[in-house]
């Protein structure tokens, strides 16, 4: 009965790949992870630490408030949400031509300049009192990050 030999087999050997499938599949996946790892592909920027939207925002919207936001526009900068990051990013200020923010480079943005007081022209900001460290720290960081709509 050479029917009844061949079909008592290959039923054994289909099983036994069927056992081994998902056992390769398995060890592939976790190859395929351990590859991926935590670093960015190289030559992408990191992940940004500071948002625009949850940390900066809030900042223009208690230290600079009515004077920057709610209709006034002290040295034509209105910091109101949604208008903020397009008068800052790139943005030469109309009265001393000092770019407001020049991305990755917060030495050279006339904001950070007010903030630190290292500004050349026009007065510290916010007037009333110096921003906390913390602040200005976020600030920094932003620009140097890349000054993102984030
Ligand atoms: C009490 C009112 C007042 C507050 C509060 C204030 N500012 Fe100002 N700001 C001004 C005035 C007035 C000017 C224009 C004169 C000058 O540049 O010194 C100005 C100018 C600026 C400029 C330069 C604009 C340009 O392009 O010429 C920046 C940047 C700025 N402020 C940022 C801020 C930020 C950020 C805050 C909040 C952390 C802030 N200011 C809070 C009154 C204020």
């Amino acid at each position: 009965m050479k029917g009844e030999g061949l079909a008592g087999v290959d039923p054994v050997a289909g099983n036994c790949v069927m056992r081994l499938a998902p056992l390769a599949i398995a060890l592939l996946a976790i190859v395929g992870c351990a590859d991926l790892g935590d670093e960015p592909p190289n030559g992408a920027p990191p992940m940004p630490t500071v948002s625009f939207a949850d940390d900066l925002q809030p900042i223009f919207n208690i230290d600079c408030a009515n004077c920057h936001t709610n209709g006034a526009t002290n040295g034509g900068l209105d910091l109101n949400e949604g208008a903020s990051y397009l008068n800052l990013v790139g943005v030469a200020s109309p009265s001393f031509g000092t770019v407001r923010v020049v991305a990755g480079e917060p030495d050279s943005s006339f904001l950070y300049q007010k903030l630190t007081g290292t500004q050349s022209d026009g007065s510290m900001m916010p007037p009333p009192g110096l921003l906390t460290a913390d602040k200005q720290e976020l600030v920094r960081v932003w620009i140097a990050e890349g000054a993102q709509d984030n």
